[in-house]
């Protein structure tokens, strides 16, 4: 569906505009795990400005295809973002539940700035109203993989998105 060079040619385009944005700043990327850390570390290499970063693991999907509309913290950050400009970087919008939890979370502990960035976004499926200032991609509501996503931990690893469908 997404292409190794269609992805990497839009990574550098997010990253060409958030280091625009951010000029001057050392930015705090925190990521979702598990599946933001590919397009995290490709991001990162690509912005022109000075970044941390940190991890953030929330469980909402288990080993399905479906949400279950429940966001639990199973990590949290390693370091407090009061006063630091913080980016969300995250792999896909979805339903939208799992990215307005943690936007409130973090929101609440004073970052100067917070903001996120998804790769794809799938705006058919949202549940809770929630729109990310940077998007790589919109995709339809079908099921993806690769290029950090996955399926009950499988295919993370490809360097391209897929559909996934039952039967291959
Ligand atoms: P949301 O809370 O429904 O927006 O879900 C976002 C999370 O669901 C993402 O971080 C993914 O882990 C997972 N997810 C949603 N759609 C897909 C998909 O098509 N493939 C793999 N994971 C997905
Ligand atoms: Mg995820």
């Amino acid at each position: 569906m997404i292409t190794e060079e269609q992805i990497q040619k839009r990574v550098s385009e997010l990253a060409e505009e958030i280091s625009k944005d951010y000029e001057g700043r050392e930015v705090v990327l925190v990521g979702v795990l598990k599946g933001a850390f590919v397009f995290m570390a490709d991001l990162m290499r690509k912005l022109k400005i000075p970044s941390r970063v940190d991890f953030l693991a929330v469980s909402s999907y288990g080993k399905f295809t479906e949400s279950s509309g429940q966001v639990k913290i199973l990590k949290d950050l390693d370091y407090p973002i009061e006063n630091e400009d913080v980016l969300i970087v995250e792999d896909i919008l979805d339903t939208g539940l799992t990215l307005s939890y943690i936007y409130s979370l973090l929101k609440k502990r004073n970052p100067r700035s917070l903001k996120t960035v998804v790769l794809l976004d799938k705006p058919e499926k949202r549940v809770v109203e929630f729109k990310a200032d940077y998007v790589g991609f919109i995709v339809p509501p079908v099921f993806l993989v690769g290029y950090g996503l996955d399926a009950g931990e499988r295919f993370r690893y490809l360097p391209y998105i897929t559909e996934l469908r039952e039967n291959g």
